[in-house]
């Protein structure tokens, strides 16, 4: 596989020579790219200098400080568009050490993304402050909780990636400036169906120069992963059903306050009056949740209309039995049986409105499997 090793760079002028060592040593053949940030002490000149006398060695230099997150994805923009398969993610400061990297390459063969994991099974870290050993196992712990993911090392900045499986990312939607970035892409890869391997390895702190890890860094870590769950496929129905019970909400303001209306002032029969109540919140939640909670899921409104009718016939159908059983046999008072019918009634009407009225046409779900991801 043609294979290209990206290598942010900001102030690692010092450890870059040995960096070049070990990998000449590692028996990879793979072309490097360095994202430098116009670091102050000069890495980019001297990566510069190497350019003159090896062609496997490639820069980009960026005009200041702008990221982990955005190095890397104007690495891996650069790398696709020349046509690489393998493309690697790996620091300059050796603590990622270059003897990983064949079998690494070796595992990436099988498509997906290599993760070289510090939580795995023989991996670890050298030399690390307790500290920062919290940090950064809390974190993956944090983000693997919220977001779901399977991949241990999630803060990890040591992975190879097929081609494919980045392609199949939408690069542009990674919002990560700082560390978090490791964490976006790996549940992007988790999102996307593709294969993740983790690969033991052993993590040695730097020997020179200086972490860029910041306050910043983590803060911002420990809020965008809310936000990744947010957009995930795994939040989607969580946030319909939550559209769902909005609407709902609206939906019983309107039935009981109707029925209070009619029962109250109008001393209208209270079975006439639930049913006409049922009505007028029947209509507006078929409007809300068409246009609002739905509104992906679309298909002819007639048939949508009949159909959401049934399912609301069949809640009337509970909401008139609870009402019976509540208020004429338990003698609660109808506006607390009317409260627990809503609860009932609300769980009913989104699963079968969910799956049956609005369910999405002729579209499969991406399944995990990533074994027939199309290119984009
Ligand atoms: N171009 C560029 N721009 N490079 C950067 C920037 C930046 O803003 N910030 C950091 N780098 C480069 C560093 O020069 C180094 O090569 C690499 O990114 C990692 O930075 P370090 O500062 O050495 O990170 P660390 O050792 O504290 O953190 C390591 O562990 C984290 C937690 O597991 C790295 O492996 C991180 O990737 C990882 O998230
Ligand atoms: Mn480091």
């Amino acid at each position: 596989m043609k294979t290209l090793i990206i290598i942010p760079t900001y102030n690692e002028r010092q450890v870059l020579p040995q960096l070049l060592l070990a990998l000449e040593a590692s028996g990879v053949e793979a072309d490097l790219l360095f994202v430098d940030d116009n670091s102050p002490d000069g890495s980019a000149e001297l990566i510069a200098d190497w350019q003159a006398t090896k062609p496997f060695i490639h820069l980009l230099s960026r005009s200041g400080k702008l990221g982990l997150g955005s190095a890397y994805l104007a690495g891996f923009a650069w790398g696709l568009e020349h046509g690489y398969e393998a493309l690697v993610q790996m620091d300059a400061d050796l603590s990622h050490h270059p003897e990983y990297l064949p079998l690494m390459l070796a595992k990436l063969e099988e498509g997906g993304l290599v993760v070289g994991s510090r939580y795995t099974e023989g991996g670890g870290v050298e030399n690390w402050p307790l500290s920062r050993q919290l940090v950064s196992r809390g974190g993956s712990l944090y983000a693997r909780t919220i977001l779901g993911l399977k991949t241990r090392d999630l803060t990890g900045g040591f992975n190879a990636w097929h081609h494919q499986a980045l392609r199949n990312i939408d690069l542009a939607k990674i919002k990560s400036n700082g560390y978090s970035f490791q964490i976006e892409m790996k549940h992007q890869a988790q999102q996307t169906g593709a294969k993740v391997i983790e690969v033991p390895i052993i993590f040695r702190e730097r020997a020179s120069g200086q972490s860029k890890m910041s306050k910043r860094i983590f803060l911002e870590a420990m809020w965008r992963v809310w936000l990744m769950l947010l957009d995930s496929r795994r939040f989607r129905p969580m946030k319909k059903f939550i559209k769902f019970c909005l609407v709902g909400v609206i939906g019983l303001s309107i039935d009981l306050g109707s029925l209070v209306i009619m029962v109250e002032y109008l001393h209208w029969n209270l079975y006439a009056a639930n049913l006409i109540s049922f009505v007028l919140a029947l209509t507006n939640n078929f409007y809300l949740n068409k246009y609002w909670t739905f509104r992906d899921q679309n298909a002819a409104i007639l048939v949508q209309y009949v159909k959401f009718a049934i399912i609301s016939l069949i809640g009337l159908g509970l909401n008139f039995l609870i009402l019976y059983l509540l208020v004429d046999l338990a003698h609660l008072w109808y506006v607390y049986a009317k409260l627990i019918i809503a609860v009932v009634v609300a769980f009913w009407n989104f699963g079968a409105n969910h799956w049956w009225t609005f369910k999405v046409q002729g579209v499969v779900e991406n399944s995990a499997s990533g074994s027939c991801k199309q290119s984009q």
